[in-house]
């Protein structure tokens, strides 16, 4: 099941940032993220007591911004990515977002592929913008055609 972490939950903080260590590199770093910066909000997927995802967004009035979504390895290929993506799509749906959007590595193919299935189009790119790979802009415009009901 997919939950939000609560601003003042510090113990699950904490753990999250053990668990996604490899999302969130520096000392407190989602702490710092979540406790001082407003317009975000993380979302967990947990089965069996067992954390086994996480997706950052950002919330700017009336878009949504994806900072980041992350499986950990052993749990990939089994839909978690895509139930936290049908939580947020679902969210923004409620709240009368007009847009999500995000910024992936053009090599990314796992993570572009589960874009695309939920109707993010490419938008712009960003020329070598990651080490010299480039950074692709994709956008959901909520309520077009192209969103996945
Ligand atoms: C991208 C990521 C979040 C996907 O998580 P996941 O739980 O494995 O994804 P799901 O099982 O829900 O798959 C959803 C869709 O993603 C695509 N996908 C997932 N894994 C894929 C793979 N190995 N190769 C190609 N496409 C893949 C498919 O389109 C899939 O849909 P389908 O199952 O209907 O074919 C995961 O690979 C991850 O954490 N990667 C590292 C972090 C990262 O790169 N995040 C994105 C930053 S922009």
């Amino acid at each position: 099941m997919v939950e939000r972490v609560s601003f003042d939950n510090e113990k699950l903080i904490n753990e999250l940032q053990i668990i996604f260590n490899d999302v969130y590199k520096q000392k407190n770093e989602l702490k710092s993220e979540i406790i001082n910066n407003p317009y975000t909000q993380i979302y967990i997927y947990k089965d069996a007591e067992e954390i086994k995802g996480i997706i950052h967004i950002n919330v700017i009035y009336n878009r949504f911004e994806i900072n980041n979504i992350f499986v950990l390895e052993k749990y990939r290929s089994f839909g978690i990515a895509s139930k936290l993506m049908e939580e947020i799509i679902d969210l923004g749906r409620k709240s009368d977002i007009i847009n999500i959007t995000l910024e992936v590595k053009e090599d990314n193919i796992p993570a572009i592929n589960l874009y695309k299935k939920y109707g993010f189009l490419e938008r712009a790119k960003r020329k070598g913008y990651y080490n010299g790979i480039d950074g692709i802009l994709m956008e959901k415009v909520m309520g077009s055609i192209n969103e996945k009901k």
